[in-house]
Protein backbone atom coordinates (compact mmCIF):
# COMPACT_ATOMS: atom_id res chain seq x y z
CA UNK A 1 0.00 0.00 0.00
CA UNK A 2 1.67 3.50 -0.95
CA UNK A 3 0.56 6.86 0.46
CA UNK A 4 -0.80 9.25 -2.19
CA UNK A 5 -0.96 12.84 -2.01
CA UNK A 6 -3.48 14.76 -4.87
CA UNK A 7 -2.14 18.74 -5.54
CA UNK A 8 -4.53 20.47 -7.96
CA UNK A 9 -3.27 23.43 -9.88
CA UNK A 10 -6.53 25.93 -10.71
CA UNK A 11 -6.32 29.62 -9.58
CA UNK A 12 -10.34 28.97 -10.08
CA UNK A 13 -10.76 25.90 -8.38
CA UNK A 14 -8.71 27.56 -5.59
CA UNK A 15 -11.30 30.36 -5.25
CA UNK A 16 -14.05 27.74 -5.33
CA UNK A 17 -15.18 29.05 -8.63
CA UNK A 18 -14.45 25.62 -10.30
CA UNK A 19 -15.48 22.15 -9.52
CA UNK A 20 -12.14 19.43 -9.46
CA UNK A 21 -13.29 16.71 -11.41
CA UNK A 22 -9.88 15.78 -12.29
CA UNK A 23 -9.09 14.92 -8.57
CA UNK A 24 -11.84 12.48 -8.13
CA UNK A 25 -10.85 10.61 -11.46
CA UNK A 26 -6.91 10.55 -9.78
CA UNK A 27 -8.94 9.13 -6.33
CA UNK A 28 -10.66 6.21 -8.58
CA UNK A 29 -7.86 5.18 -10.26
CA UNK A 30 -5.49 5.73 -6.99
CA UNK A 31 -7.91 3.52 -4.80
CA UNK A 32 -8.30 1.05 -7.55
CA UNK A 33 -5.15 0.01 -7.01
CA UNK A 34 -5.41 -0.04 -3.08
CA UNK A 35 -3.30 2.52 -1.95
CA UNK A 36 -4.32 5.51 -0.15
CA UNK A 37 -4.74 9.33 -0.72
CA UNK A 38 -3.85 10.96 2.41
CA UNK A 39 -3.40 14.39 1.03
CA UNK A 40 -5.60 16.50 -1.10
CA UNK A 41 -5.17 20.15 -1.49
CA UNK A 42 -6.30 22.81 -4.66
CA UNK A 43 -3.75 25.59 -5.06
CA UNK A 44 -3.45 28.47 -7.49
CA UNK A 45 -0.85 28.99 -10.36
CA UNK A 46 1.53 30.49 -7.84
CA UNK A 47 5.18 29.28 -8.73
CA UNK A 48 6.58 29.70 -5.50
CA UNK A 49 2.74 28.64 -3.34
CA UNK A 50 3.25 25.17 -5.94
CA UNK A 51 6.61 24.88 -4.29
CA UNK A 52 6.42 25.22 -0.91
CA UNK A 53 3.13 22.93 -1.11
CA UNK A 54 5.70 19.86 -2.85
CA UNK A 55 7.90 20.41 -0.59
CA UNK A 56 5.99 20.26 2.45
CA UNK A 57 3.86 17.09 1.11
CA UNK A 58 7.39 15.45 0.87
CA UNK A 59 9.17 16.70 3.72
CA UNK A 60 6.69 16.69 6.17
CA UNK A 61 3.75 14.26 4.57
CA UNK A 62 6.43 11.90 3.67
CA UNK A 63 4.54 10.54 1.07
CA UNK A 64 5.20 7.89 -1.67
CA UNK A 65 3.62 9.97 -4.87
CA UNK A 66 2.61 13.13 -5.17
CA UNK A 67 0.73 13.35 -8.53
CA UNK A 68 -0.15 17.03 -9.53
CA UNK A 69 -3.26 18.11 -11.91
CA UNK A 70 -3.12 21.01 -14.12
CA UNK A 71 -0.82 23.89 -14.98
CA UNK A 72 0.89 21.87 -17.42
CA UNK A 73 0.08 23.73 -20.41
CA UNK A 74 1.66 27.23 -22.26
CA UNK A 75 -0.64 29.15 -20.56
CA UNK A 76 1.24 32.30 -18.53
CA UNK A 77 0.27 30.86 -15.32
CA UNK A 78 0.96 26.97 -15.93
CA UNK A 79 4.16 27.08 -13.95
CA UNK A 80 3.69 23.15 -12.65
CA UNK A 81 6.64 22.00 -14.46
CA UNK A 82 8.48 24.43 -13.10
CA UNK A 83 8.06 24.20 -9.76
CA UNK A 84 8.26 20.56 -10.09
CA UNK A 85 11.44 20.76 -11.69
CA UNK A 86 12.69 22.98 -8.52
CA UNK A 87 11.96 20.67 -5.83
CA UNK A 88 13.51 17.47 -7.29
CA UNK A 89 16.68 15.52 -7.20
CA UNK A 90 16.49 13.58 -10.10
CA UNK A 91 14.07 13.50 -13.10
CA UNK A 92 12.39 10.31 -14.19
CA UNK A 93 11.57 11.36 -18.08
CA UNK A 94 10.14 7.97 -19.31
CA UNK A 95 7.25 8.47 -17.45
CA UNK A 96 6.18 12.10 -18.71
CA UNK A 97 7.41 10.28 -22.31
CA UNK A 98 5.03 7.30 -21.81
CA UNK A 99 2.11 9.71 -21.15
CA UNK A 100 2.70 12.03 -24.02
CA UNK A 101 3.48 8.90 -26.25
CA UNK A 102 0.25 6.95 -25.51
CA UNK A 103 -1.70 10.51 -25.07
CA UNK A 104 -0.63 11.53 -28.85
CA UNK A 105 -3.03 8.24 -29.96
CA UNK A 106 -5.43 10.29 -28.73
CA UNK A 107 -4.93 13.75 -29.05
CA UNK A 108 -2.40 15.84 -30.87
CA UNK A 109 -2.82 18.27 -28.20
CA UNK A 110 -1.04 15.83 -25.99
CA UNK A 111 1.81 17.56 -26.88
CA UNK A 112 0.86 20.91 -25.80
CA UNK A 113 1.68 19.19 -22.06
CA UNK A 114 5.19 20.29 -21.04
CA UNK A 115 4.76 17.94 -17.95
CA UNK A 116 7.79 16.60 -15.83
CA UNK A 117 8.03 13.18 -13.04
CA UNK A 118 10.95 13.06 -10.67
CA UNK A 119 12.06 12.14 -7.52
CA UNK A 120 12.28 14.15 -4.17
CA UNK A 121 13.93 12.07 -1.57
CA UNK A 122 11.98 8.89 -1.66
CA UNK A 123 8.68 10.59 -3.30
CA UNK A 124 7.89 10.30 -6.81
CA UNK A 125 6.45 13.53 -7.88
CA UNK A 126 4.21 12.92 -11.38
CA UNK A 127 2.01 16.08 -13.07
CA UNK A 128 -1.38 15.32 -14.89
CA UNK A 129 -2.69 17.57 -16.98
CA UNK A 130 -5.88 19.38 -15.87
CA UNK A 131 -9.07 17.84 -17.75
CA UNK A 132 -10.37 14.96 -16.33
CA UNK A 133 -10.13 12.79 -19.63
CA UNK A 134 -6.16 14.06 -19.68
CA UNK A 135 -5.62 12.68 -16.00
CA UNK A 136 -7.24 9.37 -17.12
CA UNK A 137 -5.70 8.99 -20.02
CA UNK A 138 -2.17 9.89 -18.68
CA UNK A 139 -2.85 7.93 -15.20
CA UNK A 140 -3.57 4.73 -17.37
CA UNK A 141 -0.60 5.08 -19.42
CA UNK A 142 1.81 4.72 -16.22
CA UNK A 143 0.06 2.98 -13.72
CA UNK A 144 1.39 -0.47 -14.91
CA UNK A 145 5.25 0.48 -14.11
CA UNK A 146 4.46 2.64 -10.83
CA UNK A 147 4.15 -0.05 -8.46
CA UNK A 148 7.61 -1.87 -9.16
CA UNK A 149 8.68 1.99 -9.08
CA UNK A 150 7.59 2.98 -5.69
CA UNK A 151 9.00 -0.60 -4.66
CA UNK A 152 12.16 0.44 -5.44
CA UNK A 153 12.13 4.21 -4.48
CA UNK A 154 11.04 3.32 -1.03
CA UNK A 155 13.20 0.36 -0.69
CA UNK A 156 10.22 -1.69 -0.49
CA UNK A 157 11.61 -4.75 -2.40
CA UNK A 158 11.14 -5.31 -5.92
CA UNK A 159 13.43 -6.95 -8.33
CA UNK A 160 14.35 -5.28 -11.47
CA UNK A 161 15.11 -8.83 -13.31
CA UNK A 162 11.86 -10.62 -12.25
CA UNK A 163 9.63 -9.65 -15.57
N1 LIG B 1 -3.18 14.40 -22.60
C1 LIG B 1 -4.17 13.52 -22.75
N2 LIG B 1 -3.90 12.24 -22.56
N3 LIG B 1 -5.43 13.89 -23.06
C2 LIG B 1 -5.74 15.20 -23.24
O1 LIG B 1 -6.93 15.49 -23.52
N4 LIG B 1 -4.90 17.52 -23.25
C3 LIG B 1 -3.76 18.32 -23.69
C4 LIG B 1 -2.46 17.96 -23.00
N5 LIG B 1 -2.39 16.57 -22.61
C5 LIG B 1 -4.70 16.18 -23.10
C6 LIG B 1 -3.42 15.71 -22.78
C7 LIG B 1 -3.97 19.75 -23.67
S1 LIG B 1 -5.27 20.34 -24.60
C8 LIG B 1 -3.13 20.63 -23.00
S2 LIG B 1 -3.26 22.29 -23.22
C9 LIG B 1 -2.04 20.12 -22.16
O2 LIG B 1 -2.24 18.74 -21.86
C10 LIG B 1 -1.81 20.88 -20.88
O3 LIG B 1 -2.93 20.80 -20.04
P1 LIG B 1 -2.96 21.57 -18.63
O4 LIG B 1 -2.49 22.96 -18.87
O5 LIG B 1 -4.38 21.47 -18.19
O6 LIG B 1 -2.04 20.86 -17.68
Amino acid sequence: MFRVAILTLSDKGSRGEREDLSAGVIRELVEQQGWQVGDYRVIPDDYDVIKEALVDLVDRGKYDLILTTGGTGLGPRDNTPEATQAVIDKEVPGLAEAMRMESLKKTNRAMLSRAVAGIRGSTLIVNLPGSPKGVRECLEAILPALPHGLEILTGRGGECGAQ
